[in-house]
């Protein structure tokens, strides 16, 4: 089963969207695999957005991902990463498409509330950043059948 995974930005907690974010997901299908709340370190903000080093957002990208608590998830679910991303709108608030997370709740392009892997590839790397393997949750929903 295929796993991502989705950061709730330092804007979403002081928002206090967290809960409301989290339903999108839950509601959607995808079973909750991890969850904790951490303000993460300028090593995990460099390595998680490791891509990106060097462009001109890259520093205050660091500085806001590090300025204060985020709530790091693994879902997972038949092609969680496209459906999570899909779910999730583009990038820039203004561009994003009613429906989405970030079309509903965000103006901004950095303070977009939400990360999400890109590739199956990616998450698992991010994963192994952001969680240690005993952190994750493996278990069968009862609604499994019925969900898909
Ligand atoms: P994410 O990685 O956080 O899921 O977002 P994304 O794929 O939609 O966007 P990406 O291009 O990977 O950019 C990572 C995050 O950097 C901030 N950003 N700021 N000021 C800018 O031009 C700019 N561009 C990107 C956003 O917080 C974006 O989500
Ligand atoms: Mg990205």
């Amino acid at each position: 089963m295929q796993q991502t995974l989705i950061v709730l930005k330092p804007d979403c907690v002081q928002r206090r969207l967290v809960g409301t974010i989290i339903e999108r997901f839950e509601k959607k299908g995808l079973r909750l695999a991890g969850l904790k709340l951490l303000t993460p370190s300028r090593k995990l903000a460099e390595d998680h957005y490791a891509v990106h080093k060097g462009k001109p957002f890259y520093d205050s990208l660091l500085q806001f991902l590090t300025s204060g608590p985020t709530v790091a998830m693994v879902w997972e679910g038949r092609e969680a990463v496209t459906v999570a991303r899909t779910l999730m709108g583009v990038t820039d608030g203004t561009k994003s498409p009613p429906a989405t997370i970030r079309g509903d709740f965000a103006l901004s392009v950095q303070n977009n509330l939400v990360h999400g892997s890109d590739s199956p590839e990616n998450a698992a790397a991010e994963i192994k950043l952001w969680f240690k393997p005993d952190e994750l949750v493996a278990y069968r929903p009862t609604d499994a059948d019925w969900v898909g």
